[in-house]
């Protein structure tokens, strides 16, 4: 073998070795090498991710670095990361809006967590520099504002409402329009004009990711609202038992019939972690990876139950913020990350 020299091609050469675990294709062929610069033994580059919640961002890093190192005459590699979110360019409506993606946080069942997802989720990603909304699009008992400790909007500017904005996340919920406690009704076409409003009259601005916690159940309003709002995907959020199960292939269907790519199932209430080291298992196990395995889509991870979790969701600052080095947040973090890939492999597959 020739001995390599120390130029541009041959620093190409070596990260065209190195492959994006995820995407499945090298650094170089998916162009994510960046400002390249050789200075004497020094060779300092950037890498472009598709997310800046990539999970795997170290791995890439160590990897990139090996590659580099092997080149004769390399006394020091500088890589520095940079994030540009592809644009799922996806047209299924007619509402246009700067969001580079659009995700939704469904189940079959009521009360297994969607919010709490949607939430932790919205904030993990905005900790880790993304530009982030969270809508909340349930109508009927829009939790939002309380989970994210925001009570009212701002004040509108030119005639277009302005988000509640907390933890770096931009919010916007019914629940800043109604007195709480107030019955909500609503009928379908109601539902339809403010959930429109909610995205078109709100100056949300340029995001990367727009959450969109939708209300419980798989009737005819929460199909109506995937097939209004412009969604790049959908998440399904599980409990581990049977009864959940076969809820959320409910959810899972809905999301198929309007031809909302499903990224993955997250199973919450996984166990509860006991004082003695053991885990119990209140709502049996194994039901999130079944219905991920079942309906060949990722399963995305499992939270564990933790009072935290709940005492979080009340007082308005997510376990996400609160606890970080807790379990359940941990797991919250590392579904955002799987997340974000999914939507990044989802957006290139698409040509985009
Ligand atoms: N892993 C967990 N550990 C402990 N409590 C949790 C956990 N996940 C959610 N909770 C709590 O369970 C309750 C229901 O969660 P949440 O409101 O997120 O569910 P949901 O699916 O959005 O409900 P709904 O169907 O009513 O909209 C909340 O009080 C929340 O704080
Ligand atoms: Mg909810």
């Amino acid at each position: 073998m020739i001995a390599k020299i120390l130029s541009e091609e041959s620093v190409l050469a070596a990260l065209s070795t190195v492959e994006e675990p995820e995407l499945h294709k090298d650094l170089v062929t998916l162009k994510m090498i960046r400002d390249l610069v050789i200075k004497e033994g020094e060779v300092s580059f950037s890498i472009l991710l598709t997310t800046p919640a990539c999970p795997l961002r170290n791995r890439i890093e160590n990897e990139a670095r090996t590659a580099v190192k092997r080149i004769p005459g390399v006394s020091n590699v500088v890589i520095r990361f940079d994030a540009n979110v592809p644009f799922d360019g996806r047209n299924r409506t007619d509402i246009k809006l700067n969001v580079k993606n659009v995700v939704a946080i469904a189940s079959g069942k009521g009360g297994v967590g969607k919010s709490t997802v949607a939430v932790n989720i919205a904030i993990s990603l905005a900790q880790c520099g993304a530009k982030v909304g969270l809508l909340d699009a349930d109508i009927y008992g829009p939790n939002i504002p309380t989970m994210m400790g925001v009570d009212f909007l701002p004040p509108s500017s030119n005639g277009r409402i302005t988000p509640a904005e907390a933890y770096g996340v931009k919010v916007m919920s019914i629940g800043f329009l109604i007195e709480p406690g107030q019955p909500l009704i609503w009928r379908g076409p109601m539902l339809h004009t403010a959930i429109r409003q909610f995205l078109t009259d709100v100056e949300w601005g340029d995001l990367d990711y727009l959450i969109v916690d939708l209300p419980p159940g798989t009737g005819d309003a929460q199909l109506s609202l995937t097939q209004l709002i412009p969604l790049s995907g959908g998440i399904i959020v599980t409990l581990p038992q049977k009864v959940s199960y076969e809820d959320a292939v409910r959810g899972m269907q809905m999301f198929r019939e309007t031809n909302v790519p499903v990224l993955g199932v997250v199973e919450n209430m996984s166990y509860l972690q006991l004082a003695d080291g053991t885990q119990m298992e209140i709502f049996g196990s194994g039901g999130g990876k079944r219905l991920a395995e079942e309906s060949k889509t990722a399963f995305l991870g499992s939270i564990p139950m933790d009072p935290m979790v709940r005492s979080g969701g009340d007082s308005g600052k997510p376990i996400i913020v609160s606890n970080p080095d807790s379990a359940p947040a941990r797991a919250l973090k590392d579904i955002s990350g799987l997340i974000a890939a999914e939507l990044s492999i989802s957006a290139l597959a698409e040509g985009r």
